[in-house]
């Protein structure tokens, strides 16, 4: 039985598997699965998962079969989701050149471009062979991301056509809109976001779709889904649109924790446990947002008996996880678990001073196999 509520299975299974590694728990993302076909079905919209925060094939290609599709920003992810075998694919990124548009469009069902040149320059694409739905992400200027490094509508934001230019441009063959303007946000926020789509309505009157975006906290349980539900519902009835919703982190929300040893204890002013991954190597979000992540057995910040600071095993003076409270001193050789790190850490990882990701280990049915583990033949191919 798990021994804290947010772990969901065994902790022992941590004392079993080499160190670093992911421990990702299949029965948890197929949970959270469910709570995602239940959301489509009460809201009335198409779910897709977003590649860029979780990719790992073999959990990949559940999720791709359960949800409506995939959400993919580049060729590889593209080629990805079609050996997924995922029936809608949903494409958008900051800018594609006419070779890696061309390559996309044969795979995707839709795409979204990111500003008015680009959809000059590539609304041919559809062409008279059916092709891609073509759609165009607009910047509302209002958002509810909490860190300015994930908001798309921050001052000088490159992501999305602002409304007065919308008004003036040439729409006509657009059929989607799609907004991503929330970050780890609830669906007060998004009815924000939606209500600003107002200002769009040029674009939305001819449209077939609206995809909006990510960033929604849909599996976690305060989540208000009949708020979602209606602000879908108006969405629909007004502008008789198909929505979409493109999570990533959601989809595998508190599925995996990130198994680490102790390698030594540096008592400089501060205690630092070092420990055998890397932040700047392994999940720079935490760095970036930042985002802290919660370990068993502690308490985030000072106050506790034993307080550490958490230190990557890499050469930046920056490669801090934060500062924790246990109930007892740390010693060499433990482990600890890093609790939901399964999205954006998987798939950011790095070679970073020649470290190796963490190993991926699959714990399906209280069991766990590993997946993955990568060596010196890994960073050889990716560093040329
Ligand atoms: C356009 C777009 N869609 C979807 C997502 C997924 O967001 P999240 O993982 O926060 O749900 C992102 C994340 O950056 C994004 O940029």
């Amino acid at each position: 039985m798990p021994s804290d509520p947010r772990l969901f299975f065994d902790s022992s299974i941590a004392e079993t598997v080499d160190t670093p590694s992911h421990l990702v728990d299949a029965g948890r993302l197929r949970h959270n699965l469910a709570v995602l076909q239940n959301i489509r079905r009460q809201a009335g919209c198409r779910v897709l998962a977003s590649l860029k925060a979780f990719a790992f094939p073999e959990l990949a290609r559940l999720i791709s079969g359960e949800l409506d599709g995939l959400s993919i920003s580049s060729v590889n992810e593209a080629v990805l989701a079609e050996e997924l075998g995922a029936r809608a694919i949903h494409a958008h990124a900051p800018a594609w050149n006419r070779k890696s548009l061309s390559r996309v469009a044969g795979i995707c069902t839709h795409i979204s471009l990111n500003s008015l040149s680009q959809w000059e320059r590539h609304r041919a694409t559809k062409g008279s062979g059916g092709g891609p739905s073509l759609g165009l992400r607009v910047n509302p200027q209002r958002s509810a991301a909490t860190a300015e490094c994930y908001d798309p509508c921050r001052p000088g934001s490159r992501l999305g056509a602002r409304a007065a230019a919308v008004a003036e441009a040439d729409l006509d063959g657009l059929e989607g809109l799609h907004v991503h303007a929330l970050c780890e946000a609830g669906a007060d926020d998004l009815e924000r976001v939606v209500a600003a789509l107002d200002d769009f309505e040029p674009l939305l009157k001819r449209c077939r779709w609206v995809n909006l975006g990510g960033g929604h906290n849909l599996t976690h349980p305060d989540y208000r889904r009949d708020l979602l539900a209606e602000v879908i519902a108006g969405l629909r009835r007004r502008h008789d649109v198909e929505v979409f919703l493109e999570p990533g982190a959601a989809v595998v929300w508190d599925c995996g924790v990130m198994v680490v040893e102790v390698l030594d204890i540096v008592r400089n002013g501060v205690d630092v446990a070092i420990i055998d991954a890397s932040v700047v190597a392994h999940c720079p979000d935490v760095l970036e947002i930042p985002r802290r992540p919660a370990v068993l057995g502690a308490r985030r910040g000072a106050g506790g008996p034993f307080v550490y600071a958490l230190g990557g095993n890499s050469c930046m003076a920056s490669d801090v996880f934060g500062t924790f409270s246990f109930d007892r001193p740390l010693r060499v050789g433990e482990r600890l678990q890093l609790l939901d790190m399964a999205h954006y850490s998987m798939v950011r990882t790095s070679f970073f001073n020649g470290l190796a990701p963490p190993g991926i280990v699959i714990v399906d049915g209280g069991r766990p196999h590993s997946a993955r583990q990568f060596g010196y033949g890994d960073y050889r191919r990716m560093i040329g």
